[in-house]
């Protein structure tokens, strides 16, 4: 009797604790508005993607083409997160990536649009899947970068890495997007994905060393380019950072950000 007592008041506290998501009913009206005038016409009524603008077609500066589907809500999965992989996003992760938007995707930013349209949309987005009311939020990932990002020697040393992990695999010797791999792979929605090429300079995720750093730590989750959270330590997923931005061609922004302070 005293176990069960204790069973009942332990699963109480648990259902108290739980931070469920519940709509703001104001928000997703406000959120629903801006959708149907701004998002819509590429992700669609329903949230799946199909919009009337249901494709984007690129050609990559490698010469690689493909198309580019505007995300399906439905299935609850995203790239640009914060949070570990597995994980759903923060609403700070998919604010900023409405605000800014994607580049090399055709996924326009919406700087326009206020704060507040900004976090009602994003509310609305998050009523197209049930993942939303089913998971707990996870925490996101914390990041401190060390002075010496982009010094000659952590450049060398996530070189290796590079090639030690078999990032070349899909990405490329030379980060051109153009490895072994690169023509095969395909995103967790069955369609046709090319992988960065680090020439472009420009991160889906929006150019900073953290952003670098988390699509290494975090992953792209639907996307195929896996999260190094486990297999690497915080200090070589680092050494990748300097590795990319050279690949990147952009060694020298790294002092903007507190970086290159080298023995
Ligand atoms: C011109 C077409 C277009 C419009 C307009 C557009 N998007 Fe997108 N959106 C895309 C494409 C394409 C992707 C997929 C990009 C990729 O995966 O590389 C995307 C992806 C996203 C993602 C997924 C990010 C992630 O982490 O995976 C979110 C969130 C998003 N859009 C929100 C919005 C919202 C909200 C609006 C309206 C305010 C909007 N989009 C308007 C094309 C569009
Ligand atoms: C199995 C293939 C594969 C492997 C292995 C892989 N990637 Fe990726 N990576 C991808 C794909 C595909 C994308 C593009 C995702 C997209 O555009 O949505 C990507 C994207 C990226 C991006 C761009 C993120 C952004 O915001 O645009 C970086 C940086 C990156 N990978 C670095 C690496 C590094 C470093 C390694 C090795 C430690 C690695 N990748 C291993 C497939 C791979």
């Amino acid at each position: 009797m005293r176990v069960l007592i204790l069973g009942i008041i332990l699963l109480g506290a648990a259902g108290f604790l739980r931070a469920e998501w519940k709509p703001d009913p104001e928000l997703v009206k406000l959120g629903k508005k801006v959708y149907m005038s701004r998002c819509v016409i590429c992700h669609g009524e329903k949230g799946d993607g199909r919009g009337i603008i249901g494709v984007i077609h690129r050609v990559e500066k490698s010469g690689l083409v493909w198309t580019i589907y505007p995300r399906d809500f439905t299935s609850g999965v995203f790239k640009f997160r914060s949070t570990p992989s597995g994980c759903l996003p923060t609403d700070e992760d998919l604010m900023r990536t409405v605000r800014n938007g994607i580049p090399r995707s055709g996924m326009p930013g919406h700087a326009d649009l206020s704060e507040k349209e900004i976090r009602a949309v994003v509310e609305y987005i998050k009523t197209f899947s049930e993942r939303w009311r089913e998971e707990e939020p996870c925490e996101p990932i914390k990041v401190k970068m060390p002075k010496w990002v982009g010094c000659p020697d952590s450049v060398a040393k996530g070189k290796e890495l590079y090639k030690k992990m078999k990032c070349w695999e899909c990405h490329g010797m030379e980060g051109k997007g153009d490895g072994p791999k690169a023509d095969q792979l395909k995103d967790d929605w069955g369609d046709k994905i090319v992988p960065f090429d680090f020439t472009t300079g420009a991160l889906k995720m929006g150019f900073a060393p953290d952003r670098l750093y988390l699509a290494f730590t975090a992953g792209l989750d639907g996307s195929g380019m896996p999260s190094y959270q486990d297999s690497l330590t915080d200090e070589e997923r680092w050494h990748l950072v300097s590795y990319a931005l050279k690949l990147m061609g952009r060694l020298d922004d790294i002092k903007k950000y507190g970086g290159g302070v080298c023995k």
